[in-house]
């Protein structure tokens, strides 16, 4: 593995052009940087394109809290960020190695996540198709293990390169240590917070290996009049279920799902279902069930409700949308409402899947 994620198109030197002190901003607001559109500040913000640049800036701010950024997209800002923000913006995607129809590609932490699925389709490779229009950015990807559509990324995820932010140490995880799980890894557990994500390498193919399994997809090929669909085709339905169902942060504040699908033991399922039979439930292969947390939040009324400034969107109620002018902590007031009367009524609680800051 360590073959493959040596940085070897980052070169030190390009570091030379700015120094760290020059990368370093006072009081940026942060309201672009985040997709719910919260208005907050950071005291200090430093944008890096280099894993040179990230260490350098690490010995230069030591001893100050350090958080890292990439699209914004699955943050809430309660409030301005006292520390020093980390703006990840490390460019490059690249093949680096080839065997039979297996393409390895490595792209820089910083690169768009939906940019790096466009540039695997054109150059013929199969394996992201189902995660296309996904916001955020790569560096982002594996913390969460992002998933749509019946795949995720630890399924095409080879290796990742990291920079300790404590100790500006380099270091390569493979997926086995990166432990992850259904919208979860290592770095939301016990590493949450210590690491810059500078490198992921991902196994792909020539071939096309797609996935169908999510009905909607089947439904959208049909209608687009596809019979024998190709990667392209697969993205070209996924970014079309996509829009049809989720707000545009462009347009509406909102950083996707808010909470997670909550798993629950077959026994309480059976019990909710019992009490409520048309509770849709997915049988993991772990035995537990996966309850649809949109469906949990319609039923308990809150689907297309507005409160002042927030509101639970009227296709897709999972999502939590700011109509603009609110804050982080108005946006969070209003998350954990939904939250209580989801247990109150089915005596689940939601966790969240946006990370709070
Ligand atoms: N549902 C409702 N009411 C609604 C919408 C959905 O009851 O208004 C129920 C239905 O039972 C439906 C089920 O929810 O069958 C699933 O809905 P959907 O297909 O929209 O998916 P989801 O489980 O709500 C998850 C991911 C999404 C991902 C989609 C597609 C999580 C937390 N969310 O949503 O990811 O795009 O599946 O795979 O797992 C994200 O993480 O930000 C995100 C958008």
């Amino acid at each position: 593995i360590n073959h493959l994620v040596t940085p070897s198109r980052f070169p030190i030197f390009a570091l030379r052009s700015m120094t760290a002190k020059e990368l370093i901003r006072r009081d940026v607001s942060l309201r672009e940087l985040n997709t719910f559109g919260v208005v907050a500040r950071a005291r200090l913000l430093a944008e890096v394109r280099t894993p040179a640049q990230v260490q350098s800036l690490l010995g230069e701010v030591e001893g100050l809290e350090v958080r890292v950024l990439g699209g914004g997209s699955n943050v809430l800002l309660r409030s301005d960020v006292e520390g020093v923000v980390l703006l990840n913006r490390i460019p490059g995607i690249e093949v680096v190695r080839r065997s039979g129809s297996t393409v390895w590609v490595a792209a820089g932490g910083g690169v768009n996540w939906h940019g790096l699925v466009e540039w695997t389709l054109e150059h013929g490779l199969s394996g992201l198709e189902n995660l296309s229009l996904i916001p955020g950015t790569v560096g982002a990807a594996p913390i969460q293990n992002i998933g749509a559509y019946g795949v995720e990324l630890c399924e095409v995820f080879e290796a990742l390169e990291a920079v300790e932010l404590s100790t500006g140490r380099c270091r390569t995880f493979s997926a086995e240590e990166c432990a992850f799980a259904y919208r979860d890894s290592i770095f939301k557990r016990g590493e949450k917070g210590r690491w810059v994500i500078t490198r992921v390498v991902l196994r792909l193919s020539t071939e096309p290996c797609l996935n169908l399994s999510y009905g909607a997809i089947q439904d959208t090929l049909r209608e687009m009049g596809v019979r024998r669909p190709t990667p392209r085709d697969v993205n070209r339905a996924v970014i079309r279920i996509r829009r049809s169902k989720l707000p545009d942060p462009a347009r509406l504040g909102n950083t996707g799902s808010f909470f997670k699908n909550p798993e629950l033991a077959p026994e309480t399922y059976q019990t909710l279902q019992q009490r409520h039979p048309d509770l849709p439930g997915y049988p993991l292969p772990n035995g537990r069930v996966k309850v649809p947390a949109a469906w949990l939040i319609e039923r308990a009324g809150w689907k297309g409700r507005r409160e002042g400034t927030v509101g639970c969107h009227g296709r897709q109620p999972l999502v939590i949308v700011h109509f603009g002018g609110g804050t982080g902590e108005a946006i969070w007031t209003f998350a954990q409402r939904v939250q209580r009367s989801v247990e109150e009524r089915f005596g689940i609680r939601l966790q969240p899947e946006v990370n709070l800051w």
